[in-house]
């Protein structure tokens, strides 16, 4: 059974959707995305962000194509026509597509697709986190990464200069030498106090979903937290570092370019908030 994707209101096979050649996502990156978790057939963090994607589309003036509840229906269809129990979904949803020019024309409407990936080894998430080794470098983005657009060139970047050292995630650091976040995770340590710090949410940084919800369960928890910049130093220095993402969950990081952070096993911090997490998103 070939897996489908949506693009434009057609349900088509995976690999013969497209979109036109001068789709704006694709010459300019003007467009936003979301990326879902998928678990037991159903969306983790559903609401939160479907609340993002209209912010993202609102500060771009880009209008959202359909109602949100007909894209909702259309992505759990899509996830009931790919037979996903455990995987993710990308949604997508450009400008549009119309003669290449920097201004738009202008009865443009906006294109959406969206694709499902099958992960079944999600199901085994609780039974195996992966250790984390991150690099930092600076962060030569825009000054609205509260944005999720399509435009990740900077983070990219990153990405393959740390795959190329042997690494998961970069943590980007802006030119303060404070930690911003992750290539595609916000970043995060505790202290020898049992703190739990990340980044403030600013246009610096991604309102991470993951980051919202590891919030409440901290709260719920009891732990102390701090909502402030730390540098990279502090990061080595840390008693334990995890970052979070929609495909991460919360994902203990061991080692910063090349430090040994804590011990360099996973911290109690770290795996108690994973468990809460991977329980309450149903993993
Ligand atoms: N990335 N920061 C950046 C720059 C991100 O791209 C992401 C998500 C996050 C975490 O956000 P959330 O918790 O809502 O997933 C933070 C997705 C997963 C991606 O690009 O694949």
């Amino acid at each position: 059974m070939p897996s489908y994707a949506f693009v434009d209101g057609q349900y088509v096979p995976r690999h013969l959707a497209a979109l036109p050649l001068e789709d704006r996502a694709t010459n300019f990156g003007d467009g936003i995305y979301e990326v879902w978790v998928v678990a037991q057939s159903k969306l983790v963090d559903e609401e939160k962000h479907f609340a993002r994607l209209e912010r993202s589309l609102g500060e771009l003036k880009i209008p959202m194509p359909m109602e949100q509840k007909a894209i909702a229906q259309h992505v759990r269809r899509l996830i009931r026509r790919n037979n996903i129990k455990f995987g993710t979904v990308y949604l997508q949803i450009s400008r549009g597509a119309s003669k290449r020019d920097h201004v738009p024309a202008a009865n443009i409407t906006p294109s959406i697709t969206i694709f499902t990936n099958n992960k079944p080894a999600l199901a085994e998430a609780r039974r195996a986190p992966k250790k984390l080794k991150i690099i930092t470098g600076p962060d030569l983005r825009w000054a609205r990464r509260d944005i999720k657009s399509t435009s990740l060139l900077p983070n990219v970047m990153l990405r393959m200069e740390a795959h190329q050292q042997g690494c998961h995630e970069a943590w980007m650091v802006d030119d303060q030498g404070m930690v911003t976040e992750g290539t595609s995770s916000s970043s995060w340590i505790v202290t020898s106090e049992k703190t739990v710090v990340t980044r403030a949410l600013s246009n610096d940084i991604l309102p991470g979903v993951t980051r919202d919800t590891v919030c409440e369960l901290i709260a719920q928890a009891g732990y102390k937290f701090e909502e402030r910049g730390f540098s990279v130093e502090e990061a080595k220095h840390a008693a334990e570092a995890f970052v979070t993402s929609a495909t991460n969950f919360v994902g203990p990081v061991v080692e910063i370019d090349g430090t040994t952070i804590g011990n360099g096993q996973i911290g109690e911090v770290t795996n108690k908030l994973r468990d809460l997490y991977l329980r309450a998103a149903g993993l």
